[in-house]
């Protein structure tokens, strides 16, 4: 089996360096004197140099299926709304075909690779009864096993009820395969249907042994209170830890006293909740003159509050964003300035939202550098948390079950200054 020792990596935060020892597909020591490994014969050596060394990131909320199609011809929006964007994927998504899906998918993984991501929740369009989308992400997840691990979320775009059939395909879906209950209930056509939806994809979630996360409250109407049914189905059925909430931008225009209160609601059933910065800012407001709203979450009394939130990208260039290129560093650089979370201390401690926390909000197990855990990691183009965080810094090498999956030289300047 091959043993690789790496020396001089910097962890978040600590004072010295450390060096730790992979073999084969795991760390076998992180720590201590890693000297009668060195003296092996076959034993590869790798100075980190003190570069900041971190488990991979961890992209909680993506749409793979979409990626790449913002500008086919349906799919310009005039408005910059959320409901726009749904409507036009509506009109084009039939003239899809599973090889055009698969080969955007590709070139949008090849990217988030190439910025350090190893772990993916995808929601997948499943209000098509082709499932054209959810085959070419099946095939996809099988296929690229070796590069990501990738969860499937059955998501409804247009709705379990507002589409017709649609409560019957999220049910098909995650027969076929798909790891995560999704749902849209903002997007109903009324309350009642959205809490009856919400009550549909806990049933499909108990039945079938699976995750749940929603679309939830992606709106600025501040009567969109979808989280208090998903927190107390959640709670009510034990599901703590299993459930996420997406987004929840009416979260922030909610009054203080109804915020508050639902503070420990989502505390007892242990919600995870998943916020996509620059998606959001660019979608949100749009209703607004000024002052205008810009989409986010209450991100930093979510967290003071000890609850698990994590930063996304969402789309890569689709219907609903044009820009995004899976660097969950600039969400982190967004997601902060807008959750006006910017003390050293809130900074030093701020790769959480890009890495462990979405990690936990897909239950993976086994993730971190720690001894007798798969050996995944990757390695950022600074020697410490602020400055990383600062410069968005470029992840420059990526380390999945002990082999190296992406490497890259770092930035140089080559121009010669004369002061
Ligand atoms: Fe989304």
């Amino acid at each position: 089996m091959s043993v690789t020792v790496y020396k001089n990596a910097q962890f978040p935060n600590e004072k010295t360096t450390t060096n730790f020892v992979v073999e084969g597909t795991k760390f076998v020591q992180v720590g201590g004197d890693t000297s009668t490994f060195e003296k092996s014969a076959d034993v590869k050596v790798v100075d980190l140099k003190g570069k900041l060394t971190i488990p991979p990131f961890a992209d909680a909320h993506i749409h793979l299926d979409y990626v790449y199609t913002a500008n086919l011809p349906t799919h310009e929006t005039s408005s910059g709304t959320l409901f726009e964007a749904i409507d036009n994927w509506s009109e084009s998504k039939s003239k899809l075909t599973v090889d055009a899906i698969k080969s955007r998918a590709y070139i949008a993984i090849k990217q988030q690779i190439s910025h350090g991501v190893q772990y993916v929740r995808t929601h997948v369009d499943v209000t098509d009864p082709n499932f054209t989308a959810l085959k070419a992400m099946l095939e996809i997840k099988e296929q690229l096993k070796d590069y990501m691990e990738i969860q499937l979320v059955a998501f409804p775009q247009e709705g379990y009820y507002a589409y017709k059939g649609g409560a019957d395909l999220v049910e098909e879906a995650l027969k076929q395969g798909a790891d995560v209950v999704g749902g849209i209930p903002h997007f109903e056509f009324t309350r009642e249907d959205g809490v009856k939806s919400v009550e549909k994809g806990f049933e499909l979630a108990m039945k079938y042994n699976k995750l749940l996360d929603f679309h939830c409250d992606e709106t600025d109407d501040e009567q969109s209170r979808f989280s208090e049914s998903i927190a107390a189905l959640t709670y009510f059925n034990g599901l703590q830890g299993r459930t996420a909430a997406s987004h929840t931008c009416a979260m922030g225009s909610y009054n203080n006293a109804y915020a508050f209160k639902m503070m420990t609601k989502y505390k007892k059933a242990g919600l995870n909740f998943i916020v996509c910065p620059t998606e959001n800012c660019y979608l949100q407001g749009r209703y607004d003159s000024y002052p205008k709203r810009r989409g986010i979450s209450r991100v930093d009394e979510l967290t003071r509050n000890g609850l698990n939130v994590s930063f996304a990208q969402d789309s890569i260039s689709d219907p609903w964003y044009p820009l995004g290129n899976g660097n969950l560093m600039h969400q982190l650089d967004f997601g902060l300035h807008l959750s006006h979370m910017m003390s050293v201390d809130e900074i030093k401690d701020s790769l959480k939202f890009v890495t462990s926390n979405g990690a936990k909000t897909m239950c993976v197990q086994d993730y971190g550098i720690k001894d007798g855990n798969t050996a995944n990691f990757v390695v950022l183009d600074e020697d410490n948390v602020f400055d990383a965080v600062r410069n968005t810094a470029s992840t420059i090498l990526s380390v999945r079950q002990g082999k190296v999956i992406m490497e890259k030289a770092p930035e140089t300047v080559l121009t010669k200054y004369d002061f």
